[in-house]
């Protein structure tokens, strides 16, 4: 009741709050997010301790200063901003009522705290919504590894009916539309002109290009543990050193698969993860690839900022990180539904890790936590509409309406 008081309150103070305001002015910034750095040709490159250190692959697994793979940057400051309009503006769906982050949710580290996530039609979708962060890393897309570019991957959620449901016509109808969108291309594709497109214009590319900019600025490396690799002792607690040593034993093989720095090695692997109740195994990898050998297989997941997005696993399939954990030390293929013969990763099979240790390996992936260069939430949109939330966010930015008229939706 509270809530409500406050948000007739902001109403009678502030008018709609939803109103589109034409005079309302929106300008791109002209810095890089703070995990890139401006180049000479005006591109925003990746800045980071870890470029300092050789590659990945002639390390051994679970090295601390291992390199990175390759990352997509180099797109302007401007477009990465224009992305990020994009993102939370629920105008490039179809009904107009979701945008990517009402499922990439900030608040929930990017996902939006469901099992399987809710799209147009209201209904449960097969999987859960992964993590953004670091996404500019990923070769494989999707967690059957099925999308190799963002901009591949993105024509999944913006066309598909019980996602975004837009239609291609429709996305650049409404935004050139839009009182805004077509002088923020404009900003945002500055030089542009002489490669067949007139100032202003709003194409798929551009759209596409612009999502990609901002996705890829979600970097997450500066957790406590990267103090840690990169030679802070201190860093890390007792207990959470004791769970790295666990992560990366010989016995646990967690690195195995979760590479540091990344913490994937991006491959396809059948762990044999149960499904909920009453829900059939999910295929993964084996349905898009067509290699019966990859059933049940899905892409290894980052576990950066992983205490954030529960559920765990392809579909909710854990409650808990703890719970998770605990699958590892089931015994090999303790979960395989009968009549099933997956071919479980050799990585996969019985390490015995006592209680303790779980707890130490729960406490080490609290370590990987890092939302330092959080990109800041619109409060108002070039389409006038509510930026999406996921339905559970807490939302905590000072300022933001938003929370205080999701607050009193709920207790409606
Ligand atoms: C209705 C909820 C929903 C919306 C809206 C949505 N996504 Fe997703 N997103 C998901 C789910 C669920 C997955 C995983 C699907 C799968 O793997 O089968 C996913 C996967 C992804 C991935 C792959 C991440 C990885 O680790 O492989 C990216 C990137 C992504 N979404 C970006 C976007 C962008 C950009 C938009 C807006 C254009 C968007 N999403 C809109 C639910 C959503
Ligand atoms: C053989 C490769 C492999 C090994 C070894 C491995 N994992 Fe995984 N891990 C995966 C895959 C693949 C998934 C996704 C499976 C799914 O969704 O069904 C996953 C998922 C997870 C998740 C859930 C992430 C999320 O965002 O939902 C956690 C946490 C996790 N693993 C921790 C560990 C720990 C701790 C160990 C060591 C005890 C370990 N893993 C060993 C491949 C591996």
């Amino acid at each position: 009741m509270l809530q409500l008081g406050a948000l007739l309150l902001l109403l009678l103070l502030g008018g709609p709050l939803w109103a589109s305001d034409a005079n309302e002015h929106f300008e791109l910034s002209t810095h890089c997010p703070p995990a890139l750095r401006l180049d000479e040709s005006g591109r925003c490159r990746l800045y980071s301790q870890y470029l300092n250190y050789r590659s990945l692959y002639d390390r051994g697994v679970g090295g601390l200063r291992t390199g990175l793979p390759a990352v997509r940057d180099g797109f302007t400051p401007a477009q990465i901003d224009l992305g990020r309009y994009l993102f939370f503006d629920p105008l490039l769906s179809g009904n107009s009522d979701i945008a990517c982050s009402s499922c990439h949710d900030p608040a929930l580290g990017f996902s939006d705290g469901l099992a399987q996530s809710i799209g147009a039609t209201g209904e449960p979708i097969k999987r859960s919504a992964p993590s953004l962060w670091n996404v500019a890393f990923l070769e494989k897309l999707l967690w059957d590894g099925s999308k190799r570019s963002l901009e591949e991957q993105m024509l999944g959620p913006l066309y598909a009916d019980d996602e975004m449901a837009g239609s291609p016509e429709s996305l650049v109808q409404k935004l050139s539309e839009n009182d805004h969108y077509p002088a923020l291309f404009a900003e945002a594709y500055d030089g542009d002109e002489g490669k067949g497109h007139r100032e202003g214009e709003i194409t798929l590319d551009r759209i596409y290009t612009a999502l990609v900019a901002f996705e890829s600025s979600l970097i997450s490396l500066n957790s406590r543990y990267d103090l840690y690799a990169h030679g802070v002792h201190s860093a890390l607690t007792e207990p959470e050193i004791e769970g790295l040593n666990v992560f990366r034993s010989f016995v646990a093989r967690c690195a195995e698969c979760h590479t540091p720095p990344l913490f994937t090695n991006q491959q396809i692997a059948v762990l044999g993860v149960p499904e909920k109740m009453g829900r059939p195994l999910d295929p993964g990898a084996a349905a898009t690839s067509g290699d019966p050998s990859q059933r049940a297989g899905f892409r290894v997941p980052s576990l950066r900022n992983v205490v954030l997005t529960k559920p765990y696993m392809h579909a909710g399939n854990f409650d808990t990180l703890r719970e998770t954990v605990a699958f590892y030390t089931g015994g090999r293929g303790h979960a395989v539904p009968e009549g099933e013969d997956l071919k479980l990763h050799w990585h996969i099979w019985d390490p015995q890790l006592t209680d303790q240790e779980l707890d130490r390996v729960v406490d080490f992936l609290g370590a990987l936590t890092d939302q330092s260069f959080m990109p800041e939430i619109p409060v108002t949109l070039p389409s006038g509409l509510a930026p999406g939330r996921a339905a559970d966010s807490t939302i905590s930015e000072t300022g933001s309406a938003l929370a205080v008229m999701a607050t009193a939706r709920d207790d409606d």
